[in-house]
């Protein structure tokens, strides 16, 4: 696909419900007591791969639009053991997240998954489920992941990395397990999961650094509204920040501070982002964003702020190759354990686009120069990131991209180009 370079982004758009409350609406949904309706829900190929699990695992679900599920809860014991191997496609989110649930069911359970996901590491989950007393088998450390629920019990666990998919996981299973379950965080994470089962009746007991719970014996969910997802919403904030002249609103975002860090680090950039008509919905802060085109100064991303922004680490690699001056990201290691070895696939598209940046272990640098970058040809090797990263680099560039497998959008949001399309100004 050709994306040519652009004037400016105007308008006013909403993006799709948040991926990873969406996952968790569905997850705690199918182990619930009676119907929870998710209103907003954020349709993608990874969200599909939840619905495709939890019907494997005889779950019933209804999809009664795009944005509107329903999950008729089966109790949470209610999981039942499919005949073969459960595909959780491109989606590290349910493969982590659903192998805490079954961790208390009764059977014998495969995980797996895509290409990509095959190449991920399981043995964060696998090793803290092990110690809760589950029965776990990995493919040396990757999937397919086997899991063999039994008599479970709580532990205190501190992660080895800053992972909200590895404490969602065990967060799951300390639901079925006796005594208390305790996660330790070396770096506050995003906290969908405490949020999501504390809104289904759960006593989840937080202070700063840790987060524990005890056995429940019902989840109820009722209903739940998912606000836009704030890492959909970043390639348009990034690329109206990037393009003068630019004046664009995206509504009903959501805008956890868990999430958010990429506002932070353009903020102190110089960027022009408000947030208005701030509100929360089921505990989860949501609200509108008024970007306005601005000059970036560079900037280093920390270490402890890495989580807060993971996912937008691509979309900070470009906007430093606009802005005056060097920028660095540091401690950002598990970049490269995402959909791909993401410090090496940004670092090579970035540089055929002709932006200088170095990729190091744990992050990188970035040569910033304050005029559009020249373009050229780059692949998005499969990830729905860097594809999205590719398409905000046309529109900034001088001579636009020729972006390879542009379709891997699709992972997060099919309709990403249209609603690009829309606001778009040549
Ligand atoms: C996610 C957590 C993050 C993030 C992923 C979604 C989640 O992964 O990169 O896209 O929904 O919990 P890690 O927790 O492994 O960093």
């Amino acid at each position: 696909m050709k994306v040519e370079p652009a004037k400016s982004l105007r308008g006013h758009i909403a993006v799709p419900g948040d991926k990873s409350i969406s996952h968790r609406a569905l997850l705690v949904g199918a182990i619930g007591e009676g119907e929870t309706a998710i209103e907003g829900f954020g349709r993608s190929g990874d969200t599909e791969s939840t619905i495709g699990a939890l019907r494997a695992l005889g779950v019933t679900v209804h999809e009664d639009d795009v944005d509107a599920v329903r999950v008729e809860g089966a109790g949470l014991h209610g999981l039942r053991q499919p005949e073969g191997p459960i595909d959780c496609g491109n989606s590290g989110t349910t493969l982590r997240l659903l192998a805490g649930v079954l961790a208390g069911q009764s059977g014998r359970f495969e995980l797996t998954g895509d290409d990509s996901l095959r190449r991920r590491p399981v043995d964060r989950v696998a090793t803290p489920l092990r110690e809760m007393g589950t029965q776990v088998e990995t493919a040396d450390g990757l999937p397919p992941l086997v899991v063999e629920g039994g008599e479970l019990h709580g532990i205190r666990y501190e992660l080895p990395v800053a992972s909200a998919q590895v404490k969602s996981c065990i967060l799951h299973a300390g639901l079925y397990a006796a005594g208390r379950t305790i996660v330790v965080e070396p770096l506050p994470t995003r906290d969908h999961t405490e949020l999501m089962l504390a809104a289904a009746g759960v006593r989840v007991t937080r202070r700063p650094g840790r987060v524990s719970l005890g056995p429940v014996d019902e989840l109820r969910l009722g209903s739940v509204q998912v606000p836009g997802d704030f890492s959909t919403a970043a390639p348009f904030i990034v690329a109206a920040t990037l393009l003068p002249g630019s004046e664009l609103t995206i509504h009903d975002v959501g805008l956890n501070p868990r999430r958010t860090g990429l506002l932070d680090v353009l903020a102190r950039m110089g960027a022009r982002i408000t947030a208005l008509h701030r509100h929360r919905n089921g505990g989860e802060p949501v609200g509108d964003l008024e970007i306005h085109a601005a000059p970036l100064v560079a900037t280093a991303v920390r270490p402890e702020e890495v989580p807060l922004l993971v996912d937008e680490l691509p979309l900070f690699a470009l906007a430093a190759a606009c802005a005056r001056g060097d920028s660095t990201v540091r401690g950002a290691r598990e970049l490269r354990v995402k959909e791909t070895d993401r410090i090496e696939t940004v670092t090579t598209a970035l540089r055929s686009l002709g932006i200088r940046m170095t990729a190091q272990e744990d992050g990188f640098t970035v040569r910033g120069v304050p005029t559009r970058p020249r373009g050229g040809a780059m692949q998005s090797g499969g990830d729905h990131r860097v594809a999205m990263l590719g398409a905000v680099a046309g529109l900034v560039s001088r001579d636009g991209v020729d972006l390879g497998d542009a379709e891997a959008v699709a992972v997060s949001f099919p309709g990403f180009f249209e609603l690009l399309d829309s606001v778009t100004q040549r």
